[in-house]
C-alpha cells in the first residue's frame, strides 16, 4: 500500500542518512519528488550530482540520460542508481551513435577538416542534455559542448563562436527556437534526417547553414498547438503564457515567453498574487504548481496532455526496494558509464558548466 511504501522508504532514508544523495527532476510525480533532497530541472540536477561528494551514492529520479550524466560527473567511487532502468527518453533514442557519425562523416566531406580566416572550424557539434553518453563523448571528441533548455542561448553562442557552424542534436525544436531568437533565420536551419540525407535540403542550401538541426523531438511538447494559445486566452484575458523550448516554433513564437522549467517555475514564484499562467509543459509540474502556489490560477495548456509516460515509470515501489537495497550494502540499478566514453563526455560537459553568456 503507499502507506507501507512511504514507511519503508522514509526507515530506508533515516538508516542511510547523508550516505545517500536523492535527486527529483520536476518532472516526477509528487509521490516520488516528496522524498527528493533536491529537486530542479536537468542542468540543476547535473550541478546537484557534484554537490555532495561524500554521499556514496546518489539516486536520481528521472530518466536514464540524466543518470548517465550524473556518473560522468560524480566522483567515481560514488554510484549512481536509476530507480527504474526502463526510464529512458524517447528523444534521447533519437540520435544514436552510428547515425551522428554517419551525418558527422558526410559534413567532413562536404566542408573539410580545415578552420576558416577567423580560426573557425567547419562544424561544431552541439548535443542536448537529453541524449546518450556516447554523444556527449562524441561532442567531446569533436570540440563540442552539451545544452540544457536553461542555457541553450549561451551555449550555442560559445558553439558559434568556434565554428562555421553547428550540427545541433536530438531536439530540433530546441535548437530552431534557440538559433531564431539569436538572429539565424528559420530557413537556414535545415533538418537533418538519417533516412534521407540531408532531409531533403540540396547541398547547396546546406552549405549557407549556420545551424544544422537533427529531426529529433519530445512527443510530451510536440502535443501543444497554436490553437490552445488562442483558446486560453480567449478565455482568461490577461493570461501570461509560458511554453518550454523543446514546443514547436510556432507555439514559441505564439506565447508570450518560453523557458526552460527552472524558467517557469520562477515566473510563477515571482509574478503578484492574482496571476493567471496557461503552460506549456510536462502536467506534473504544472499541477504541482497549481497546488504550491494557490494566490495564482495555473493550467496545463494541453487540458488531456499526457504525463512524460517514462518519467512516469519511476514509481515509490521502485525507489523503496533500490534505497533497501543500499542498507543491506547491495547496489541495485547502477548506472556505469565506461571510462573511454565518460572521458569526453566530462570534457563537453565541463565546457557548458563553464560556458558564461
Ligand atoms: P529541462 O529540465 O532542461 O527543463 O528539460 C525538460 C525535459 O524535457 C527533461 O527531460
Ligand atoms: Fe524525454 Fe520529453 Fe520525457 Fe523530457 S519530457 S524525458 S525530453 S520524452
Amino acid at each position: 500500500s503507499p502507506e507501507e511504501l512511504h514507511d519503508r522508504i522514509m526507515a530506508a532514508k533515516a538508516t542511510l542518512g547523508d550516505r545517500v544523495v536523492t535527486l527529483g527532476h520536476f518532472y516526477q510525480r509528487d509521490e516520488v519528488v516528496q522524498y527528493a533532497d533536491f529537486v530542479g530541472d536537468s542542468f540543476q540536477l547535473a550541478n546537484a550530482a557534484k554537490a555532495k561528494p561524500e554521499a556514496e551514492a546518489i539516486v536520481f529520479c528521472g530518466v536514464h540520460f540524466m543518470a548517465e550524466t550524473a556518473d560522468i560527473i560524480s566522483r567515481p567511487e560514488q554510484a549512481v542508481i536509476l530507480p527504474n532502468l526502463a526510464a529512458g527518453c524517447s528523444m534521447a533514442d533519437m540520435a544514436d551513435i552510428d547515425s551522428v557519425t554517419e551525418c558527422w562523416e558526410q559534413l567532413e566531406a562536404l566542408y573539410g577538416t580545415e578552420p576558416d580566416a577567423q580560426g573557425r572550424v567547419p562544424v561544431i557539434p552541439v548535443t542536448y542534455m537529453n541524449s546518450s553518453a556516447a554523444l556527449k563523448g562524441f561532442c567531446g571528441e569533436h570540440g563540442g559542448i552539451v545544452c540544457t533548455s536553461s542555457n541553450a542561448e549561451t551555449v550555442l553562442k560559445w558553439a558559434l563562436e568556434r565554428g562555421q557552424r553547428v550540427l545541433f542534436f536530438p531536439d530540433q525544436h530546441l535548437g530552431r527556437n534557440t538559433a531564431k531568437a539569436m538572429g539565424v533565420p528559420v530557413e537556414q536551419m535545415p533538418l537533418w534526417n538519417p533516412r534521407k540525407a540531408f532531409g531533403g535540403n540540396d547541398v547547396e542550401t546546406l552549405s549557407d547553414a549556420r545551424v544544422i538541426l537533427w529531426h529529433g523531438f519530445c512527443s510530451v511538447h510536440k502535443r501543444f498547438t497554436v490553437g490552445q494559445i488562442e483558446q486560453a486566452r480567449a478565455e482568461h484575458p490577461g493570461v501570461r503564457v509560458i511554453v518550454h523550448p523543446e514546443c514547436p516554433m510556432p507555439v514559441v513564437d505564439a506565447a508570450d515567453e518560453y523557458g526552460s522549467t527552472d524558467y517557469i517555475v520562477k515566473a510563477i514564484q515571482a509574478a503578484p498574487a492574482g496571476s493567471t499562467f496557461a503552460i506549456g509543459t510536462e502536467i506534473n509540474l504544472v499541477q504541482r504548481l497549481a497546488a504550491e502556489y494557490p494566490q495564482h490560477t495555473i493550467f496545463c495548456l494541453d487540458a488531456v496532455v499526457c504525463p512524460c509516460s517514462t518519467m512516469y515509470r519511476i514509481h515509490p515501489g521502485y525507489l523503496a526496494w533500490v534505497l533497501e537495497g543500499l542498507v543491506h550494502g547491495e547496489v541495485l540499478n547502477r548506472i556505469t558509464v565506461p571510462a573511454d566514453v565518460a572521458v569526453p563526455a566530462r570534457v563537453a560537459l565541463e565546457r557548458m558548466l563553464a560556458a558564461r553568456p
